[in-house]
């Protein structure tokens, strides 16, 4: 995070003496990333978090590929992913490359029997269904319909859910997921011309401190594998950080679009950078203003790029056949486009109440063997007339 955030109780100064009531030290951690250099924030724990007390197993959540190499355009089918009870058995990768997974889930109960720690990737999780807590170490943070939860590598991590519907799109991305860099200032600070600004980003502000000894599980991911380990103490038992490092949510509704009188290209719509996607939300906006201008969007070869669409809500301009939680797959090296009739049916529109999400990356995508069960194979097909 591109800000500084303070939780709980911490001394006055770094690495000096901090006692808890009964005069032993808290145990103090430096959360690092990219090694000293990147952010990082400074933790006080209430028992070493490094007791380690037993290595169960490891077991493998790499995805099966079904296509390595293809240059044909997909739709799947969100919502006919099923439903499972479990959070990490119902994450489905659909597509993948050794940057990021792009994830579908839709589990049903909330996670009580562990702790999980994806120490790969940081995880961006939009929540297209469902609402409740996501609980942190770092601390909690309410979630609902709409909202991103940036979930930095290394965040031990639980979601409550309110109840049984959640749906959820998730991009998990071996590299930092940081705020467009043309966004910030030199300080860091977002500047007036970005579509969301520090307000709109929602820190942890309640903490949950477990003074708690026992068994607890965690479930640790580590290349493609999770490893269940036993650590000694609770997991969230922070008294108090402060750094930058931290979870936090930014909701869709808050991002502010950027608009004009001829169609805007897709970087207005950038909400998140990596150093191999960017992450985009189209948002609810009134369409360009000039008296001929063509709302829905022209053909585009996104040559050395894979875009991935995954449609929230609303009407999709330049679609037809679309449904809230399909996916779109348009592959690097061909063009593409509104479908027929697309074009012309948007001239002399003023607005659109469309929501989706994009993901752009830079390597070609995979697709996996999940993905096929819900693919619309004949998607790649759609751009000709019916005459045709
Ligand atoms: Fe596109």
């Amino acid at each position: 995070m591109p800000f500084y955030h303070k939780l709980g109780k911490i001394p006055p100064k770094r690495h000096t003496v901090f006692r808890k009531p009964n005069g032993e030290l808290y145990s103090e951690q430096l959360f690092g990333t990219i090694g000293f250099d990147g952010m990082s924030t400074n933790s006080y724990h209430v028992h070493r978090p490094t007791m380690v007390k037993e290595i169960k197993g490891q077991y493998s959540v790499k995805p099966e590929i079904a296509l390595e190499n293809h240059i044909k355009s997909y739709r799947f089918r969100g919502f006919q992913v099923k439903p499972k009870a479990d959070y990490l058995e119902s994450r489905t990768i659909v597509l993948t490359n050794s940057d990021v997974n792009i994830i579908l889930a839709a589990p049903q109960e909330s996670m009580t029997d562990y702790f999980y720690k994806n120490s790969d990737a940081d995880e961006l999780i939009f929540i297209h269904k469902g609402s409740g807590t996501l609980r942190t170490h770092l601390g909690n943070i309410d979630f609902k319909y709409g909202d991103y939860l940036l979930i930095p590598r290394g965040i031990i991590y639980q979601l409550r859910f309110d109840d049984k519907d959640n749906r959820l799109f998730i991009t998990e991305s071996r590299r930092p997921i940081y705020t467009p860099k043309r966004y910030r200032n030199w300080f860091g600070q977002l500047l007036e011309h970005s579509p969301y600004c520090e307000r709109d980003l929602r820190r942890p502000e309640t903490l949950e401190t477990h003074d708690e000894l026992g068994d607890f599980l965690m479930k640790v991911k580590k290349q493609d594998e999770i490893f269940d380990m036993v650590y000694a103490s609770h997991p969230f038992d922070v008294v108090g950080y402060d750094g930058y490092n931290f979870p936090y949510a930014l909701s869709i509704h808050d991002f502010e679009p950027i608009t004009g009188r001829i169609h805007q290209p897709p970087p207005v719509h950038q909400t998140f950078e990596t150093d191999a996607f960017v992450v985009c939300s189209f948002v609810p906006r009134l369409y360009d203003y000039h008296p001929d201008s063509i709302p829905a969007p022209y053909n585009h070869s996104n040559i050395d790029s894979d875009e991935v669409l995954y449609y929230v809500d609303g009407d999709f301009m330049s679609r037809n056949d679309v449904d809230a939680g399909h996916i779109s797959l348009h592959p690097a090296g061909i063009p593409h486009g509104p479908h027929p009739g697309a074009a012309e049916r948007s001239i002399g529109k003023t607005k659109t109440e469309e929501l989706a999400v994009m993901v752009d990356t830079f390597k070609p995508l995979k697709v996996t063997k999940a993905a096929l069960e819900i693919a619309d194979e004949d998607y790649h097909k759609s751009w000709l007339e019916s005459s045709h």
